[in-house]
């Protein structure tokens, strides 16, 4: 099997085999990053960039790091420290990186469908690492790798997905993920939060947590967003945490067995209380490591798609 598009823009445009066939060569990778020798050939040869726009602990690093396992060589450009300072546009940007034969550009960026408009002007495969409000597909499939790995399996979950849904690239990749692999998604967060119900189609969307939370599966606290908030859309953040937070009491609704999980950076006493966040049954620093796994797993599903074009 190869992935259809040269490109991972969005979880939107891939099918529900793409999907596990991405998992399941993660979990392979997977064996690489708890292996003594963090080192192999699968992208000997290759080269790939990260051009990020945005602020980025995990997923930037990630993909640095998954490239330097698999023998790639790689490089960064913060567009702070590069000619995007004095007024290079995306597209120029962009076929420049190309010019100097990069096989894979990693994006991130503020405005929502940049990566796409990128991917239409390279050769080089292009992955989304974020843009503006629009998906987050790497987290999603990192997520959605977790909840695999620690359940079994993604179909017939309840998947509950709180706090900042409307500024959430990673709720709507994961929303479209879940529904995809026949999970059941149920999001919740305050009214002026929450996304129009047409864009979430398939979801459930409540304006209480009790709701969502009732025997869910996982449940996936989301960080708030607050760079992208132009106007105060909730009182306070001691407020936020009063009705939407995710404590102790609340947790009780959800299934025993609860998984919990937080794409990070984690803002403690906010979203969730420190309690919750290092609970036995939260997945959140093994959401990091998988998070290498699945982005090893795509450099080099997309790199080896390109080398299986030439050949055919
Ligand atoms: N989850 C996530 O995208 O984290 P970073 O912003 O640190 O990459």
């Amino acid at each position: 099997m190869i992935l259809k598009s040269k490109d991972l823009l969005g979880l939107k445009d891939l099918t529900a085999e793409e999907i596990e066939y991405i998992l399941d060569t993660a979990r392979t990778m997977k064996y690489v990053i708890t292996s003594n020798n963090k080192r192999t050939p699968h992208l000997q040869g290759k080269s790939i960039v990260t051009l990020f726009y945005e602020n980025s602990t995990r997923t930037r690093l990630s993909f640095e790091l998954a490239s330097k396992y698999m023998s790639a060589s790689s490089a960064n450009i913060a567009s702070s420290v590069s000619s995007v300072a004095k007024g290079e546009t995306l597209i120029d940007t962009g076929k420049t990186i190309d010019m100097m034969g990069t096989d894979v550009i990693v994006i991130r960026h503020p405005q929502s469908g940049a990566p796409h408009l990128l991917a239409k002007h390279v050769k080089a495969s292009v992955i989304n690492a974020g843009d503006g409000m629009n998906e987050h597909p790497t987290q999603a499939l990192l997520d959605l790798f977790t909840m695999r790995e620690k359940k079994g399996t993604l179909k017939g979950l309840k998947v509950a997905i709180l706090g900042d849904i409307y500024h959430s690239r990673v709720a709507r990749s994961n929303t479209w993920g879940l529904l995809k692999m026949g999970a059941e998604v149920a999001l919740a967060g305050p009214a002026t939060l929450l996304p129009p119900k047409i864009e979430m189609a398939g979801a459930k969307i409540y304006s209480t947590v009790h709701e969502a939370l009732i025997d869910a599966d996982v449940v996936i606290s989301l960080r708030m967003q607050l760079e992208r908030q132009k106007k105060a859309l909730f009182p306070s953040v001691r407020e936020y945490f009063r009705f939407f937070g995710l404590d102790e009491n609340r947790l009780r609704l959800a299934k025993k067995d609860v998984l919990i999980m937080h794409p990070g950076p984690v803002n403690r006493g906010v979203e969730l209380t420190s309690s919750v966040a290092d609970n036995e049954q939260s997945a959140i620093n093994e959401q990091v490591t998988n998070g290498v796994a699945v982005r090893m797993a795509l450099l080099y599903l997309l790199t080896r798609r390109g080398a299986h074009e030439t050949t055919d």
